[in-house]
């Protein structure tokens, strides 16, 4: 059996894809150091698997902790979740999201070079693209400087992958994600956000839950089709299921690196989101229309054409089906 390491692994994106790793016979450690998650999620994987996970309660920046997880286990490769990701606090604590970002990876790829393990799946973002100026974007589609030190740790981590591995022959895989949202369709396991959120889903399913009292759509007034802005949002069990294909993919790899973007290929407004959420859940949703966000783009949304060819991999949920597990998952982890 071959065994993965899984950096982040009790997270939003990283359950669902031990899940995932799980069903395709991986065997599976996971490192995280419980910043953003809990020793719960552990259990709750199995629930839906049926299989044992190894898990090791630590920071990846931790050099003994990373050397002894090496070194007691003989890994295929590395899925690496673990990461800072709120966007507004990056604006607030830059160093704080370098250094967990940045030196978290460079502690990791040193790792990786002491034991000889030469397979990577790295978290990457849509949010390197900014605000593109053709849609829908592809890999080519040229890296902005971003918005925020978060972004700007996602361009960087892909830089310093970029150069890594061509120096030490690693098989690389930079996986763009656009807007994972939605849960595990068991509603065990979905995501968990930290006080109020700033992400639309977790707000929208919190507000019908009557947690938040109402939803505030930033914005009508963009050049789109309701003038609200556009994204692809992309169920985080897809998602999860792209990170199987491309460490299935990396170990056959002629170049050093390669990137997809992971979305539909199809665009939503807001409101078009929260329509769906509606009629979804048979739920009215209390929201109005407020100013513009600072930092948001336009639109944007994924040209799929690459990951669909190469890694045989695309989208099997629609953004009726997101909203549906969303609100699954809000009821059960509320109920918890
Ligand atoms: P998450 O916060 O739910 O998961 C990250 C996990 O890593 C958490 O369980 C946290 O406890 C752990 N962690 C953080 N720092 C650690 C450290 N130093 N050592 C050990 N564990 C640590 O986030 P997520 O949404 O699952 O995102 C996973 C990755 O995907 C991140 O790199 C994020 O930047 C990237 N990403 C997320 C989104 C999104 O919208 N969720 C979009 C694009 C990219
Ligand atoms: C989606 C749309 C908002 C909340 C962020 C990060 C990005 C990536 C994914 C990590 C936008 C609108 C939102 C609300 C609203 N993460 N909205 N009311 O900003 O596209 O992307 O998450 O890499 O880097 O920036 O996602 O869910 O915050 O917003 O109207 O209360 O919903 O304006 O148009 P975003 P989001």
């Amino acid at each position: 059996m071959k065994k993965i390491l899984v950096t982040g692994g009790l997270g939003y994106i990283g359950s669902h894809t031990v899940v995932e790793l799980q069903s395709a016979g991986y065997d599976v450690v996971i490192i995280d150091n419980l910043e953003n998650s809990s020793q719960e999620v552990k259990n709750r994987i199995s629930n839906i698997s049926g299989h044992p996970i190894e898990l090791v309660v630590g920071d990846i920046n931790d050099e003994q902790i990373m050397n002894n997880l090496f070194k007691d286990h003989n890994f295929y490769g590395v899925i690496h979740f673990a990461a800072y990701k709120a966007v507004g606090e990056s604006v607030e604590y830059p160093v704080k999201y370098y250094h967990n970002n940045i030196t978290g990876l460079i502690g990791l790829l040193k790792a990786m070079d002491n034991h000889g393990v030469k397979n990577l799946i790295f978290s990457s973002s849509c949010t390197v693209y900014g605000e593109a100026e053709d849609l829908p974007v592809t890999e080519n589609t040229p890296i902005k400087s971003a918005e925020s030190p978060y972004g700007t740790t996602k361009i960087i981590g892909e830089q310093i992958i970029q150069d890594y591995a061509k120096h030490k022959n690693l098989k690389t895989v930079l996986l763009r994600y656009f807007n994972p949202v939605a849960a595990h369709p068991s509603a065990e396991i979905g995501e968990l956000p930290n006080g109020i959120p700033s992400n639309l889903v977790p707000y929208i399913t919190q507000t019908a839950a009557g947690i938040r009292e109402q939803l505030v759509v930033y914005g009508d007034d963009y050049n789109t089709s309701d003038g609200t802005c556009v994204r692809d949002y992309i169920h985080v069990v897809d998602l999860a299921k792209a990170h199987v294909k491309a460490m299935a993919f990396a170990d056959s790899m002629t170049d050093q690196v390669e990137v997809f973007n992971v979305g539909t290929g199809h665009g939503s407004t807001v409101l078009e989101v929260v329509k769906a959420f509606e009629k979804q859940c048979n739920i009215k949703l209390n929201y109005k229309i407020g100013p513009r966000r600072d930092g948001d783009v336009e639109q944007i949304f994924a040209d799929t054409q690459k990951i669909n060819n190469i890694l045989n991999w695309q989208a099997e949920y629609d953004i009726n089906d997101m909203m549906y597990h969303a609100w699954m998952w809000q009821k059960n982890s509320s109920k918890k």
